[in-house]
Order: C-alpha cells, then sequence, then structure tokens
C-alpha cells in the first residue's frame, strides 16, 4: 500500500504521525511511505532521517494525498486537506467528532473511509491510541496549571505546594482517567492537595491503590463537585464518554461558586470541552477568563512537547497502520475487532453510534456502509455505546 505522511497544519501543531522507526517498519512489508518535505521538522526529525529508512520525500501536501492510498496523519485534517481527500481514500488520524458537525459532513462528503485514533478499542475496552497523549495532556494540564495561577498571568496567585507554615492549594481532578491520573501523578509530586472525582468507583478504587492514599478520591455527584468549588485553586476537567460529546461537568452559574484567578484546564476540549465555559484555545493563547475564572482549553495540548508526543504517538499507532496497510480495513477489522470502533466515517455514512447522536446525523454499520460480510467483523461495539 502507500502511505502518505503530510506536514500538520493546524496552528501550533508540531508532531508528525510517522517516525524513521516507523518508515522501515512499513517498508520491510512492502509499504511505499511518501513524506512531505519539512514534515519531521517540528519533532526534530531530518528529512534524510526518513529517506535513510526507505521514505519518499515529496514536495507539496497534494501530491501526497493524490498518490496515498492511506494518509497518516495526528490532528484532524482542516479544510483544505479534506478537500483533498477522495473516495475510498483511508485516513487514520485523531478526529473528534461527535462536536463537530462541520468536519463530519466534510468528511462524509470526500467518500473516504475515516478511523479515528481516539475510538479504536483494546480487548479490555481501553483507548489505546488516545492514552498516550492522555498520558502527556494530563501532565501538562498540572504544570500549565500550576503556571496559570501565577498572579502576573491573572491567576489567584497561590504556589500548588506551598511552603513550611502555609497551605498547599487545592487540585480537583474531575475524570479519573488516563488524562486524571497523570494530572493528579504530576499535582501530588507538586505536594498540592489533591481530589480526583470519578462516576466508576472501580476506577476510584484503582487509583485509591496506585496513588497509596495520596490523594483523596471522590465519587462525582453535582453536590459533591459544588462543594469543593469554592476551596479548589484548579479544576482539571479531565471526563470522556467514548466517542461521545463531553458532558458538562461545571456549569456557568457554578463559576460563581469560586474563589476569583482559581484556573480551570478544560482538557476534554477537543470532544467538546466538560465547562459550560469553555471554547478551544491555541498555545499561542492558551487562555480567557469568564467571571473572573481563568480557563485553558488548548485542544492539542500535547502538540507542544512534539519531542515526547511523536514518539509516544506512534509507538501505539504504528502496530495498527501495519495491520490496516497489510489486511485492508475490513481484514484488519476480523484481525483486531477493536478497530472497528474506530471507523467513524465511511463511504459518506457516519459509522460509529456515539458520534451519529453527537452530530445529529445518522448511525450507519460499518459493514453496511462498506458493503462487508457482517460475519466477517463480529464486534458491535459502536452500535451499544
Ligand atoms: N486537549 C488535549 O490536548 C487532549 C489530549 C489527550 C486527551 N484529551 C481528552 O481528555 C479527555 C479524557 O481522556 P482520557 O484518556 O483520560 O479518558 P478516560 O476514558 O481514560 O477517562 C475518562 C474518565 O472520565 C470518567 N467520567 C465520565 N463521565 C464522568 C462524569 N460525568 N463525571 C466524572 N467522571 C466522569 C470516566 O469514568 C473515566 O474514568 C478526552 O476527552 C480526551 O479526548 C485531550
Amino acid at each position: 500500500m502507500k502511505i502518505g505522511v503530510v506536514a500538520e497544519i493546524k496552528s501550533d501543531e508540531y508532531r508528525v504521525a510517522v517516525t524513521p522507526a516507523g518508515v522501515r517498519e512499513l517498508s520491510e512489508h512492502g509499504h511505499e511511505v511518501l513524506i512531505e518535505a519539512g514534515a519531521g521538522e517540528g519533532s526534530a526529525i531530518a528529512d534524510a532521517d526518513f529517506e535513510a529508512q526507505g521514505a519518499r520525500l515529496v514536495d507539496a501536501p497534494a501530491a501526497v494525498f493524490e498518490q496515498a492510498e492511506m494518509i497518516l496523519h495526528v490532528k484532524e485534517l482542516q479544510a483544505a486537506e479534506i478537500a483533498m481527500l477522495r473516495p475510498g481514500q483511508l485516513l487514520f488520524t485523531y478526529l473528534h467528532l461527535a462536536p463537530d458537525p462541520e468536519q463530519t459532513s466534510g468528511l462524509c462528503g470526500s467518500g473516504a473511509t475515516c478511523i479515528a485514533y481516539e475510538t479504536v478499542e483494546d480487548a479490555r475496552g481501553r483507548l489505546p491510541l488516545l492514552a498516550p497523549m492522555s498520558e502527556i495532556a494530563g501532565k501538562i494540564a498540572t504544570q500549565a496549571g500550576a503556571f496559570m495561577l501565577e498572579k502576573p498571568l491573572g491567576g489567584r496567585g497561590i504556589l500548588l505546594g506551598g511552603v513550611p507554615g502555609v497551605a498547599a492549594a487545592n487540585v480537583m481532578v474531575i475524570g479519573g482517567g488516563v488524562v486524571g491520573m497523570n494530572a493528579a501523578f504530576i499535582a501530588i509530586g507538586m505536594e498540592a492537595d489533591v481530589f480526583v472525582f470519578d462516576r466508576s468507583i472501580d476506577r476510584l478504587r484503582e487509583l485509591e491503590v496506585a496513588f497509596g492514599g495520596r490523594c483523596s478520591t471522590v465519587y462525582s455527584t453535582t453536590l459533591a463537585v459544588e462543594e469543593m468549588l469554592p476551596r479548589a485553586d484548579l479544576v482539571i476537567g479531565a471526563v470522556l464518554v467514548h466517542g461521545a460529546r463531553a458532558p458538562y461537568v461545571i456549569k456557568r452559574e457554578q463559576l460563581a461558586l469560586m474563589r476569583p484567578g482559581a484556573v480551570l484546564v478544560d482538557v476534554a476540549i477537543d470532544q467538546g470541552g466538560c465547562f459550560e465555559t469553555s471554547r478551544p484555545t491555541t498555545h499561542h493563547e492558551p487562555t480567557f477568563e469568564v467571571d473572573g475564572i481563568i480557563h485553558y482549553c488548548v485542544a492539542n495540548m500535547p502538540g507542544a512537547v512534539p519531542i515526547t508526543s511523536t514518539h509516544a504517538l506512534t509507538n501505539a499507532t504504528l502496530p495498527y497502520a501495519i495491520a490496516i496497510a497489510d489486511r485492508g480495513i475490513a481484514g484488519a477489522i476480523e484481525h483486531d475487532p477493536g478497530l472497528r470502533p474506530g471507523v467513524n466515517v465511511a463511504a459518506g455514512k457516519v459509522t460509529h453510534a456515539a458520534v451519529a447522536e453527537g452530530v445529529g446525523m445518522d448511525y450507519v454499520p460499518v459493514e453496511e456502509a462498506l458493503g462487508l460480510d457482517r460475519s466477517e467483523t463480529a464486534n458491535t461495539k459502536a452500535e451499544v455505546s
């Protein structure tokens, strides 16, 4: 298969979808990798490093889109890129479609088969291609939040860890999954007082064990959130319902419960945001203020640390990219049913139930959209999730 990789054009996005190691593996499987010249620069990967492992460099993104049978990407395609997709072409990238009807219509209009990293599942129903970026975003969430709490940046002016004789700050993490756990790890390391809220008691049990009692776990209800908000200095929003638009865990009127200059970091902004007052921001202008509360809502947080993120992402995506290239999407799903919920759009239809609900479009099973024999793709999780 011909596999194409272009430079990311989203604001402040420096990751690239393949590394030289990935080029080598794909080449050894008999595939040809076309890479836009300069695509690796932001991640400190030179063109020559890709070429040395067998990649063919191409000058313009249009030439990559024209020749490649599968596009490997990092963030969602921008409008100019969607316009270059063609029917039957495979796109493998982060999509986050549930809060984005415009992108969804664009992808449907292209006729391409679009597989979202963030909804591919492993055998235990976890999200193996979201996890590495969630680990990074969780760690950034605490360090960014700590920085934004400084007075010159508009924050309350409190040091996360306090000092002897002066209390530490209170960090509230809502959603104790991969992002939340990593955010809490860093906050504990910075010696803040940490409270992790989640709706899954099993998850809270796991966190109690992992943290050895160094943070408090709280079953998340509206009342529990409201009781914590007046004491919270930093609130990190990290909830996720697979594929779906994020639920609001803090409404606008609840901001009035918080202290002026407190900081909200909405990591779930890529799924539409879990605070009612959130809107996506960029690394260049990461924050805005609503009712005296600082909001940090960068939708591609790992993009700021590409040397870490590119390698962490491609370590996870490469086996899937190889499987799809070797077997085609139907064969790859048959081999690994966890890829089935990854297919969000195919042949003009939305093929993930939670995405369809999020964008208000009809859901069509992937087998029907692609004209496959349903017995070949046993997993039906996307229909019931
Ligand atoms: N902004 C970025 O750059 C960036 C980067 C990586 C991940 N993310 C996003 O971060 C979010 C979290 O990702 P994750 O990998 O940690 O997901 P996850 O599935 O590992 O964890 C989500 C947790 O939220 C909990 N939850 C769900 N609804 C809840 C509710 N109403 N109240 C409290 N808890 C609730 C779940 O029980 C689960 O433990 C996702 O939206 C993901 O896309 C953003």
